[in-house]
């Protein structure tokens, strides 16, 4: 990943709790979100999550509400987000996560195809079953894209820009170098997921890659701005944010990610990181507990070592 690292100090918050509430954020104080919220009760990583795939469009509307609440005018919403097969059935994650978004106010503005590498296998290879049947109708394919949903509050006033001091927009300047290299400009962006076993900080978690954060927090927001992350998960968005010169805000329902989010910001050496525990928040022993019981609904769950991450 190409950037530069911030010399600068960087503020970052992370609140442990259910980012359905988030009255610690004051309205229209962000300027950009880049967030992957889980994908419904997808296998291996939130199985038995919801109790049903109304639970989950309800948990992501009012989610968007917050969103819409603390989001600055003119500003940027991406959602990291794809459709998802659970127990045979294609839920159309995408297509309703923009429906509610729009009815929540924001205006759908574009959607970029993030592309994994061709020998990306994820749970299973689906296109098996041609190989075993060559006849028509045994197609399913691989699947090795996610889709990037960004979304805007209103117009952005680019009178704005005007009054942005020369330093910081000289920092917030994109290197139309990078730009062009690595093909920023499509509506394909083809870029490497994390792998299961590359960093043990993301081990366990579908966690995107730097470059897909650090692409929209540079397209999308100026030096010393704000941006959250709802689903933090091991932190990427905040990581990105402190490498970029930008603060964050981030919750997570599990603190048990705490060391792992830290050690990710602490990328920049000038990184101040404060945390909250709410007590909605999930703590390891309760997950023990849950794993150990019959529970079968809201329960998040803890991968074992080596099972597979979505990305
Ligand atoms: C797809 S992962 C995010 C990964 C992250 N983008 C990264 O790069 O590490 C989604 C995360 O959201 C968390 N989560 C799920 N529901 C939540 C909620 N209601 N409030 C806060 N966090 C939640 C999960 O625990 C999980 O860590």
């Amino acid at each position: 990943m190409a950037q530069r690292a911030a010399t600068h100090g960087t503020r970052h918050k992370v609140i442990f709790g259910n980012c359905q509430d988030m009255h610690e954020i004051p309205p229209e104080s962000i300027q950009l979100t880049v967030t992957s919220p889980p994908y419904y009760n997808a296998p291996f990583d939130y199985p038995g999550m919801y109790r049903d795939y109304d639970e989950y469009l309800k948990m992501l509307s009012r989610v968007c509400d917050e969103l819409y609440r603390v989001t600055s005018p003119g500003r940027v919403v991406c959602f990291v987000i794809d459709d998802m097969l659970v127990d045979g059935e294609k839920l159309p994650i995408v297509a309703d996560c923009t429906t509610i978004m729009r009815q929540t106010g924001f205006r759908y503005r574009d959607r970029i195809t993030w592309v994994k590498p061709k020998g990306y296998s994820r749970i299973s290879r689906r296109s098996g079953v041609l190989v075993q049947h060559p006849y028509p109708m045994y197609f399913y394919p691989d699947n090795i894209q996610e889709s990037v949903v960004i979304f805007q509050k209103g117009r952005f006033d680019y009178k704005l820009i005007k009054e942005i001091d020369g330093e910081t927009l000289e920092s917030s300047r994109i290197d139309s170098h990078m730009f062009n290299e690595n093909a920023w400009n499509l509506t394909v962006w083809n870029i490497t997921n994390v792998l299961p076993t590359n960093n043990v900080l993301e081990k366990g978690i579908a966690a995107f890659p730097d470059e897909l954060a650090s692409r929209l927090i540079q397209l999308y927001s100026f030096s010393h701005e704000t941006i959250l992350d709802p689903f933090m998960g091991s932190g990427t968005t905040a990581k990105c944010a402190a490498m970029l010169g930008r603060n964050s805000i981030g919750y997570e329902l599990i603190y048990e990610l705490k060391q792992n989010i830290l050690a990710k910001i602490s990328v920049n050496n000038f990184a101040k990181v404060s945390f909250e525990r709410r007590i909605d928040a999930i703590a390891p022993a309760t997950i023990e507990a849950a794993e150990g019981s019959s529970a079968k609904h809201a329960v998040i769950p803890i991968r074992k070592a080596g099972e597979h991450s979505l990305r």
